[in-house]
């Protein structure tokens, strides 16, 4: 029997809940809807389910401003709402994990209500406090990171907005508290938790100022304006100095140790996924987190067979390090960043649209074949692409408003030209509802009722569950074959990863191996159909298990790949 556990085996699906489904056409998606749609969920062959924030929230940050950690949205729905979406989850054979916010509470949180109500009540050194302001450090979202409460006439710390107030976690009593919601949500039986933002716990105990020239709002307008290779150095340079006395501070390895031994107070296998790439947080495999993301996956430009070679390299050789168990976790998109489909789009880049949905069905055989868990982001099985909201005032996410305002306020920025960059920074674009039918407003919610978030119109293009459901070439048809595909051959998941013709910048070819089965991938990235020898392997034949251009039988190992083409081998 296989050693390995149920989270290195799944592959992840994220619910961003405000945009996923409507049960109650309100506009605003819901626990009622998440449950009615779990049959998708299982149709398409994922094996796990990551919510982002559920809990009661004044939505300054979508939910990641948390007022009650132990309760549902009520726009969500309530505890008992959760608890029949838990426990059918777990019927339809899907495990469920929540999304547990460490660094900050919402202002509104009773916890900071009372921090903030005077300096000597009990929770009074539960957040950041001091008497003025000890450095010019930013918040990453909106100006200074220290904001003045009245009440006690002294500032807080906050790393993300204002309405976010960072906890003290060297207080062991906030431990204790928040190990307690971790447990609430434990004992009713949630499969684990993705971390948000971990290297935000702590910050420099010196408080050393930062050396960037520029605020907060001067530095992302110098991002948007920067035009020459000198200038975009800058920019980066400026980014990592900004903020380098507040990331990835000591301290966070023994929280995480904590942690984890609270979910091993449990059964289950239960599993922790910390939003961060740096490998280390992975302890010695068991006693920290069990995965980080490979975030520099994600944030490549392009994603071309290089890169993703020197990725692979980079990313097993650092887990080596941590331990022969440790795990690697691939992604190519969440609710934070430009959607896949139009990232690594050719469209985009002048190329032929027609390409895109080739490149598309590349990308998701790159998350899928590599060694590690996957995590896919609502929406990408089809293909939904980033809609700039036209109109500032539907904007929601809160870091492009207050971008917005100081465009036009004090950096002058005519207000058109603020509105278009304010959309394409936000993260609304990648957030829009779901796109379930061909039918006004997508099929997310009734006609008549406005949603959250305006629906991209180009439902009406074929981008919908339903029309992709009933076209056996939709790019929904092939998340479900793939994702069977991978189900079905052991090696792709448990298997190590071996490069094979590694020179080549058209195909990326690897092997992926236990000691009963040899899987051979092959994805070609270009628009050219490619030859490959592949004698050097010394195995004598291969059995296609996938070709997306229905290549069946070859001259194996001489191979002619077709044009996009994703072509899967058992070797023997
Ligand atoms: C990371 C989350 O993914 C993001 O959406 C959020 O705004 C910040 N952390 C703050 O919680």
């Amino acid at each position: 029997m296989s050693h390995f556990k149920w989270w290195q085996k799944a592959v992840f699906y994220q619910i961003y809940p405000r945009s996923f489904a409507d049960g109650n056409g309100d506009g605003i998606g819901d626990i009622k809807g998440m449950t009615e749609k779990l049959g998708y969920l299982k149709d398409l062959g994922v094996d796990a389910l990551w919510l982002s924030p559920h809990f009661p929230s004044p939505m300054f940050d979508c939910g990641y401003d948390i007022s009650n950690y132990e309760d549902v949205a009520p726009e969500y729905g309530t505890l008992d709402d959760f608890r029949i979406f838990l426990d059918s989850a777990h019927a339809h054979g899907m495990h469920v994990i929540l999304d547990l916010v460490l660094n900050h509470t919402s202002d509104e949180h009773r916890w900071f209500l009372e921090s903030k109500s005077s300096r000597d009540n009990p929770k009074a050194d539960w957040y950041v406090w001091v008497d003025t302001p000890p450095n010019n450090w930013q918040s990453c979202f909106d100006g200074p990171a220290w904001t003045f409460a009245p009440e006690r006439g002294q500032y807080y710390y906050h790393y993300f907005m204002k309405q976010q107030p960072d906890l003290n976690w060297h207080n062991p009593e906030v431990r204790k508290a928040m190990w307690n919601a971790a447990r609430f949500w434990l004992e009713m039986g949630v499969d684990g938790f993705r971390l948000d933002a971990i290297g935000t716990i702590f910050e420099d105990p010196k408080l050393t100022p930062h050396t960037v020239p520029m605020d907060l709002a001067g530095l992302r307008h110098f991002s948007d304006i920067a035009k020459t290779p000198e200038e975009r150095a800058l920019v980066e340079q400026y980014w990592m100095d900004m903020f380098k006395y507040q990331l990835g501070q000591p301290g966070i390895h023994e929280l995480m140790k904590e942690l984890r031994s609270v979910l091993d107070e449990y059964d289950g296998d239960r599993m922790l996924v910390g939003e961060d790439d740096d490998v280390t947080y992975q302890g010695n495999g068991e006693d920290e987190l069990s995965l980080v993301f490979n975030f520099p996956l994600m944030r490549t430009d392009q994603l071309s067979p290089e890169c993703v070679r020197k990725n692979q390299q980079e990313r097993i050789a650092a887990l080596a390090k941590v331990s022969p168990e440790a795990w690697a976790c691939n992604t190519l998109g969440n609710h934070d960043c430009a959607r896949v489909f139009s990232r690594y789009s050719a469209s985009r880049s002048g190329g032929d649209a027609f390409q895109d949905t080739k490149l598309a069905r590349l990308n998701l055989a790159v998350v899928l074949t590599l060694r590690g868990t996957p995590f896919l982001y609502n929406g990408e099985e089809i293909g939904m692409t980033d809609y700039l909201i036209p109109d500032q005032a539907r904007l929601r996410d809160t870091m492009a408003t207050w971008y917005y305002e100081r465009l036009v306020n004090e950096l002058k920025v005519e207000p058109s030209q603020a509105a278009l960059r304010a959309a394409a920074m936000s993260r609304d674009k990648n957030r829009t509802p779901l796109q379930w039918r061909n039918a006004p407003n997508g099929g997310f919610c009734p006609a008549e009722v406005t949603p959250w978030l305006p629906v991209n119109p180009n439902y009406a293009e074929g981008i919908n569950v339903q029309d992709q459901e009933m076209d056996p070439t939709s790019l929904l048809t092939f998340y479900r074959r793939l994702l069977r595909v991978r189900k079905a051959t052991p090696a792709l998941v448990e298997g190590d990863y071996r490069p094979v013709h590694e020179t080549s910048q058209e195909v990326l070819a690897f092997l992926r191996s236990t000691s009963d089965q040899k899987v051979l991938v092959t994805l070609n990235f270009s628009e050219n159909q490619i030859s490959l020898d592949f004698s050097d392997l010394g195995v004598k034949s291969a059995r296609v298990i996938y070709s997306s251009t229905a290549q069946v039988t070859t001259d194996y190992p001489q191979l002619i790949l077709n044009p996009f083409e994703i072509w899967i081998a058992k070797l023997s």
